[in-house]
């Protein structure tokens, strides 16, 4: 394929897919919007005239059948997220599945086998990763062979009780684990896998600042073993937006909003630099551009983002929530 732009489609067609078709169609150059499905036909067509796409299917069967896509970005939310890869990963598309991949490591692995089978890539989209200052951390992380020993990061937003959204409702995976702890877990996981550091089990509490709320709107993970982690996550409080890594000979501060990685602090032996690489768009290129790259090259994983990383972390929530009694939260809908 060396030589050709990758044909994305992007299936479920809400607010994130809206983000990621504008980074896409103004700041990929390695890739471009081909086609778009919805379950609604009308919300398809609008979709597709508004960025420029020349496919637009009222169903996500017609889009799998469509043999000149390579690649879908699946947007639907996460209860979905199962049945969508298994759609298209069966129909031999590669797949980049927005966060939470999946809710528990049985449907990780099961999906991961099926892309093996098919000899496509299944990545999940943690666009924090792919930013080009946290691409820039890492390689000075490894390259200075930094020894790590704690991580405070946290995610959080006040939002009005209302279950009838998502993110407060329990039969459609819920809670702040799923919705947002996903990211600071991820950073705490990658650094460790990064530096060669062991991930334990955290200790962990949460709370609900809404009698009535049957998910989790505010939790902690403690890790008190290997590199130390104070990571929170919250979908009823405002909380930290800069991120803090320490080491014996360095501090790394990753200014807000941590999990957009646009300016990053590191005060090391001494010397203090900055790492703000020029950006953009809105922060979905980076992954866009990545995975179009993978599969302009015919690789079969991510160096970046990596499956071993999702993994790690899909089983840090799912033992998460089964342990605090919480397992309804990670059921798929029907
Ligand atoms: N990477 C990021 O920065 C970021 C930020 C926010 C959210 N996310 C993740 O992105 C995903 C989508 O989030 P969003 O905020 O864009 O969601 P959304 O706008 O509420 O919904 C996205 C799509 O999911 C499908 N959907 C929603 N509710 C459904 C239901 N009850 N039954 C069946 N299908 C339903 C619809 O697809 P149709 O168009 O086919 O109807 C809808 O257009 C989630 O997994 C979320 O965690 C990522």
């Amino acid at each position: 394929m060396s030589g050709h732009r990758v044909s994305w489609a992007i299936a479920g067609l809400g607010k994130i897919a809206h983000r990621f078709a504008e980074d896409l169609t103004k700041h990929v150059a390695n890739g471009y919007l081909y086609a778009v499905a919805s379950r609604s036909e009308k919300r398809s067509q609008m979709f597709a005239e508004h960025h420029d796409a020349e496919k637009a299917y009222a169903s996500y069967q017609d889009l799998a059948n469509d043999p000149n896509v390579d690649a879908v970005y699946i947007a639907t939310i996460h209860p979905f997220h199962y049945d969508m890869a298994k759609l298209f990963l069966s129909a031999g598309k590669h797949v980049l599945v927005e966060k939470p991949a999946f809710t528990t490591v049985k449907d990780w692995d099961e999906m991961q086998n099926l892309a093996s089978e098919k000899e496509v890539l299944l990545i999940e989209a943690m666009k924090s990763v792919a930013f080009p200052a946290y691409q820039s951390l890492r390689q000075f992380i490894r390259q200075n062979h930094i020894e790590i020993t704690s991580i405070e990061a946290a995610f959080g937003n006040w939002h009005e009780f209302d279950t009838k959204q998502q993110i407060f409702n329990p039969d459609l995976c819920g809670g702040a684990t799923l919705d947002v702890g996903v990211y600071p877990l991820w950073l705490y996981v990658d650094i460790c896998h990064l530096t060669g550091s062991d991930v334990f089990p955290p200790k962990v509490n949460y709370w609900q600042d809404n009698p009535e709320s049957e998910v989790d709107e505010t939790i902690e993970f403690s890790f008190k073993q290997g590199i130390k982690g104070n990571i929170k996550a919250s979908i009823t409080q405002n909380l930290e937006r800069s991120a803090i890594i320490l080491g014996p000979d360095i501090k790394i501060i990753i200014h807000e909003k941590w999990w957009n990685p646009i300016k990053i602090d590191v005060f090391y032996k001494g010397e203090h630099r900055v790492i703000s690489p020029a950006i953009t768009g809105g922060g979905f290129e980076h992954e866009a551009t990545h995975i179009s790259e993978l599969i302009i090259n015919n690789e079969i994983s991510s160096p970046l983002i990596t499956a071993k990383t999702s993994r790690k972390v899909i089983d840090i929530m799912e033992q998460t929530l089964r342990s605090q009694g919480l397992g309804k939260l990670l059921a798929r809908a029907d």
